[in-house]
């Protein structure tokens, strides 16, 4: 029987060295929680680093037999590849470039090295799983040379490929050294699939412009093979958040919090600790929403959940700061006895308790300066059982693509993000339950398995074509 080799470098699970322990917890971010759902059907392994560093053989080999009951394979990095590969080249390179953060990006010869040679690690990790009748579908951009180095070693092995970030303008992507040699490794695929049809279209002009590979119809013709590119909006598990945000944990979660806060009313944000996410601007926009307008002091709190995430990466440590004093300042200067503008969170919490925060919340605010999906907006989404509650969201997420009922905002425009956050505080009931009945018709149907049916299905699609036209 045909499986699929999913692979990317976070598994589904993160393993945590306590002092006396390692621990197995979920992990955080768009990719692993979307994919958890699919990946155990049929026989699937999903291939990936744990998220520590491995001490010795014994405590791998206790990693290894711990994942396989869960059908995952780890690939365990040294610390010298977590610096130069994890936090070097895919969080200090190809991160900022693809967010459009250039100012942050950094160009060291010994990442690229390390980067190449983790990708070799990662192929020789899948090798050894993937039969010839396998299908091995590679996840973002820590893992941009695998489908090449796939290809070279089994040319007949159907390879996908889907990018979770934005692919930038051929601009920024021109500005990286090792530029070519990138854009090869992902023509490796069969298909390669993006959130929208505005990163396919720069990723196709990036070909372009570099390889001079045209394309027509999203197809480019490589030597001896045919590659499709495609853009594959991506869902989430709606019943799963649906059944959470119903579960009785929720309602007693949003039962305490509602007891806390008495009847000030709730603007939710949640995301990763990082930059293209805009959690300052959004900060300095709750803090003018104040200013401007006074009468929603002691009526509105704001709260916030920030994970950690890749904090020994410099900007990232930076921007915590920021937040720090950011949260401290406002909240000093506008909290009374018994309220607190910013209720603030850096730590990550169980799907119930975020399924308590979406029911709890009148308003998100999901507002990147750059996202390549943002998973958080369709799961508040799905929480809304009763369809009350506004959406704020960033013109420049990939989910501002199907999400046009949202009130749709530019991040960097501070005073239209205030103004925002008043207009979903004022909007009417039966506006807020027209808007949200639409979003929820589509990201029901549009979910996280349609969108893997739909790949599959064009990766197949992308085999039989090659084959009618060698
Ligand atoms: N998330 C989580 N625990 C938390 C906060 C968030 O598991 O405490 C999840 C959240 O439910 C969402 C994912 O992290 O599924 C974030 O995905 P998104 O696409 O919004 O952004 P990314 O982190 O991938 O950039
Ligand atoms: C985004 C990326 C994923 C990544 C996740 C969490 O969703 O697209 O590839 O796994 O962030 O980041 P981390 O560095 O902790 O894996």
């Amino acid at each position: 029987m045909s499986r699929t080799i999913i692979v990317s470098n976070r598994l589904p699970t993160k393993i945590q060295r306590t002092e006396e322990s390692l621990t197995f917890q979920p992990s955080e971010g768009g990719l692993a929680t979307g994919l958890g759902s699919i990946y155990r059907q049929d026989g699937n392994v999903w291939v990936g680093w744990p998220g520590l560093f491995v001490e010795d053989a014994a405590e791998e080999e206790y990693v290894c037999e711990q994942l396989s009951h869960d059908s995952m394979v780890p690939v365990f990095l040294t610390e010298a590849e977590i610096r130069d590969f994890y936090e070097g080249f895919s969080n200090s390179t190809l991160w900022p470039t693809f967010h459009y953060f250039t100012q942050y990006a950094t160009y060291e010869q010994e990442h690229w090295d390390a980067y190449v040679a983790v990708n070799e690690k990662f192929c020789r990790a899948v090798l050894a799983q993937a039969g010839p009748e396998d299908t091995i579908w590679v996840h973002d951009y820590q893992l941009l040379l695998l489908p090449e180095m796939l290809r070279r070693e089994r040319p007949e092995a159907t390879i996908g490929f889907f990018l979770h970030i934005p692919f930038p303008s051929y601009e920024l992507i021109r500005v990286l050294p090792w530029r070519a040699e990138l854009l090869r490794g992902m023509l490796g695929a069969d298909l390669i699939g993006f959130h929208t049809f505005g990163y396919m279209r720069h990723f196709l002009s990036a070909v372009q412009q570099l390889l001079g590979l045209s394309s027509q119809n999203g197809q480019i013709e490589v030597p001896d093979r045919m590659v499709l590119v495609d853009a594959f909006p991506m869902g989430i598990d709606y019943k799963r958040y649906v059944r959470a945000a119903a579960s009785e944990e929720a309602k007693m979660h949003e039962a305490n919090y509602r007891e806390a806060l008495r009847d000030v009313r709730v603007i939710l944000s949640i995301d990763r600790l990082d930059y293209s996410k805009g959690i300052a601007q959004r900060l300095r926009a709750f803090e003018l929403l104040l200013q401007r307008y006074p009468e929603w002091r002691e009526q509105v709190s704001l709260i916030m959940v920030v994970v950690p995430s890749r904090d020994q990466v410099a900007q990232y440590a930076s921007l915590k700061e920021e937040i720090d004093e950011l949260v401290g300042r406002i909240n000093a200067q506008y909290r009374t006895i018994t309220w607190n503008p910013i209720h603030y969170f850096y730590r990550s919490f169980p799907l119930e308790e975020l399924a308590s925060l979406y029911r709890l919340a009148e308003v998100a605010l999901v507002t990147p300066m750059r996202d390549g999906m943002n998973l958080v907006a369709k799961e508040f989404i799905a929480s809304k059982a009763d369809k009350k509650g506004v959406l704020i969201l960033s013109e420049r997420a990939g989910a501002a693509r199907e999400l046009s009922d949202a009130l749709i905002i530019n991040p960097t425009d501070t005073g239209q993000l205030a103004e925002a956050m008043h207009d979903a505080l004022v909007m009417p009931e039966d506006e807020q339950v027209q808007r949200m009945s639409a979003m929820q018709a589509l990201v029901r149907q549009y979910n996280v398995f349609a969108w893997t049916k739909l790949f599959m299905a064009r990766l197949e699609y992308s085999k039989m074509k090659q084959h009618t036209m060698a």
